[in-house]
């Protein structure tokens, strides 16, 4: 398979897709580290309108990658400066649009805020090497937080953002 990429801002109507495919991944690879408290939390903050509300707040924005018409992987970026979520389509793992989808967030949070020294997330279990291998380190022990398990990790921004790239 080799149809291209093409990466863009969430649009509202985007939100069911982008909800079944983040809860598609999360049940796959997720929430079986999770209790039920866990999936219900998260399963709330996954819903369609979460997200719709969220992307018009401001604070949040959603990039995808559409790969043939499809939404193949998303990202939520919280305040420029955190991930809230990362999720590829298991269709389409290691075919770099996780590294896609982080690099051009990135960029459009600097854009807006050049000042942003250092990113972080939490990251599930599943995450953690990809996340390792896009520059993050992790920052702690696993924690659990209302019933979600997740591994502290941040990335600190060295180089100031090139004009050109
Ligand atoms: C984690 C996830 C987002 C990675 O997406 P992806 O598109 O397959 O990642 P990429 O192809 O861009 O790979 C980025 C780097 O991570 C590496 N990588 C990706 N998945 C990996 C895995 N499961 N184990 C080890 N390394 C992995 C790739 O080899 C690549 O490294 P390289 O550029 O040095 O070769 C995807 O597996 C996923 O959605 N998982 C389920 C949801 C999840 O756990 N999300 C994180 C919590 S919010």
């Amino acid at each position: 398979m080799s149809e291209s990429i093409t990466y863009r801002m969430m649009k509202p109507a985007d939100a069911e897709e982008v909800s079944e495919l983040v809860c598609t991944g999360f049940d796959e690879f997720i929430a079986g580290d999770l209790d039920a408290e866990g999936i219900a939390a998260f399963r709330r903050y996954a819903d369609p309108e979460a997200f719709r509300e969220r992307s018009g707040s401001g604070s949040y924005f959603v990039l995808v990658a559409e790969v043939g018409g499809r939404i193949a992987g998303i990202t939520e970026f919280r305040d420029r400066n955190h991930v809230a979520l990362l999720f590829v389509g298991k269709d389409f793992h290691k075919r770099g649009i996780a590294r896609g989808l982080f690099d051009r967030a990135l960029r459009q949070a600097r854009s807006t805020q050049p000042d942003v020294e250092r990113v972080t997330m939490n990251s599930s279990r599943f995450g953690v090497k990809a996340y390792e291998k896009l520059g993050f380190r992790q920052t702690g022990p696993e924690r659990s937080v209302n019933g979600i398990v997740f591994v502290p990790m941040a990335m600190r921004l060295d180089r100031p953002l090139d004009p050109d790239g």
